[in-house]
């Protein structure tokens, strides 16, 4: 059976909140909504399973903290280089995110961002790993290019089903094609190095479900990435 995945698209920050749920557990990916996400959570009655950050972008964490305090007991886990980079609103962008949301949107927000000091996630994600979730394996894999901290999270049936493979790409991998490689940290070297050869690895046939925009197929963005 597949797993429920709702996307919460923030209206300000135009990223992408994952949240996949089956038999009344749930993941949410990269928890940049507050309100809407904790009402999806507690109107479907979900256990938070764990809170999965594909990198340390203001824009995939700013419900973060909300989302701690309303389950205090759910696993945050990241990669090690996310868990030291989220936290300074340097290498997280909040301080200068207003810059980024004016070119986003055309006009600064009424209300400047503060910057944001969350809390270090609680589980380390190690650079290639597995783990099984609900009928599901998940696979974490280190992603730099965008972010020296960024992954990708893959979710395959655990049984041999003809079930395409769904990815969850952060920033690694967008709609257009190529990642934007301009923020502190970034290196198109260990995107062509490391995340590339990955990508190019996965089946045609899979998913993605990027950090911003509709989800595509990625045999029909491989093509275009850095040929
Ligand atoms: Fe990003």
């Amino acid at each position: 059976m597949l797993p429920s995945l709702v996307t919460l698209t923030n209206p300000l920050f135009k990223s992408n909140c994952y949240i996949l749920y089956q038999n009344g557990h749930a993941i949410v990916i990269d928890p940049s909504s507050t309100d809407e996400l904790l009402h999806l959570l507690t109107q479907n009655k979900l256990t938070l399973d764990k809170i999965l950050l594909t990198h340390e972008h203001y824009d995939h964490i700013a419900g973060i903290t909300a989302l701690r305090a309303a389950y205090p007991h759910a696993p945050v886990a990241a990669c090690a280089a996310c868990a030291q980079r989220m936290v300074d609103p340097y290498y997280n962008h909040s301080s200068s995110f207003d810059v980024y949301l004016y070119f986003l949107n055309g006009e600064r927000p009424a209300v400047p961002t503060p910057p944001f000091y969350p809390a270090k996630p609680t589980v380390i994600i190690p650079p290639s790993y597995k783990e099984n979730w609900q009928d599901y394996v998940l696979t974490f894999q280190q992603t730099p290019g965008h972010s020296p901290a960024g992954i990708c999270i893959l979710l395959e049936h655990n049984s041999l089903s003809a079930q395409a493979p769904l990815l969850f790409s952060g920033d690694s991998l967008l709609p257009s094609g190529k990642p934007y490689l301009g923020f502190n940290g970034h290196s198109e070297a260990d995107y062509r190095a490391v995340t590339l050869p990955w990508l190019r690895s996965l089946p045609a046939n899979t998913q993605v479900y990027s950090g911003h925009g509709q989800p595509f197929l990625l045999g029909e963005k491989l093509l275009e990435l850095f040929a």
